[in-house]
């Protein structure tokens, strides 16, 4: 199990703070929990295959936490940011089921959680001082600066969101508990929504303990446990 408070590393630039915390779990050079943050990312990446377009104006971080069963860490990962993001934006923010951060409906925040050995590396992108978006997502996603009006110090908010991973991990001892399920679900913008996958349709009615969105179809419940979620009216 890691320590607290998590080593921290401030880069420049590199390709992925979630591939460059993955090559130093592969090369043993991990002993403790470690916090990244890079200024720039050259080949920064998304869920389910996707990649994620970086500038000054993003925070890109990645925490890796060393724990057996990663389940449940997608989500309490997701309820670790908001709680941080919460002291900038307010209490106004939602989650999409697995752990999109949305301000008003939109994306200000995306996690990609990617496991490693006995890690889970946790990457976070965060929408911070974007004065607009390509039109192709401008009007799925926000920025804290679209939200707010004024500036941050990028830095400021990783070291938020950081503290914020510290405090929400250890108090649910990197585990799921029936807690973090009713924190979460009490944050989800899913439920009582249509929402559409691959392969079905229908309302969503909760999440099961181990983070599954459970969808009620046509053809009885359903558990939903990776992929896209497409909710109706929102993305
Ligand atoms: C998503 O698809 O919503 C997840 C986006 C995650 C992006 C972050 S930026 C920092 C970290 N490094 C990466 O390459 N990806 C994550």
């Amino acid at each position: 199990m890691i320590n607290f408070p998590l080593n921290t590393v401030i880069l420049e630039s590199v390709d992925s703070t979630n591939s460059y915390l993955k090559r130093i779990i592969k090369e043993d050079g991990l002993t403790h929990g470690m916090a990244v943050m890079a200024k720039s990312q050259s080949a920064g990446r998304g869920r389910l295959g996707r990649s994620w377009l970086s500038n000054s104006n993003t925070l890109c971080m990645s925490i890796a936490v060393e724990n057996k069963h990663s389940s449940g860490v997608t989500l309490l990962a997701a309820l670790a940011v908001l709680e941080g993001l919460k002291s900038f934006c307010g209490s106004n923010l939602q989650v999409k089921w697995p752990n999109d951060i949305l301000a008003g409906n939109k994306k200000l925040c995306g996690i990609l959680c990617e496991r490693v050995d006995a890690y889970t590396v946790i990457g976070i992108g965060v929408n911070v001082n974007d004065e607009s978006f390509h039109p192709e997502i401008a009007n799925k996603a926000t920025s804290m600066y679209l939200l707010n009006g004024k500036k941050y110090d990028v830095k400021e908010v990783f070291e938020a969101i950081k503290l914020s991973f510290e405090k929400v991990f250890e108090k649910y001892n990197f585990t799921f508990t029936k807690d973090a399920k009713e924190l979460y679900e009490s944050l989800c913008i899913n439920f009582g929504k249509t929402v559409t996958t691959d392969k079905l349709r229908g309302t969503a009615m909760g999440i099961d303990q181990s983070g599954a969105l459970v969808v009620k179809t046509e053809s009885g419940l359903c558990t939903v446990s990776s992929g896209e979620v497409a909710v109706h009216g929102i993305y």
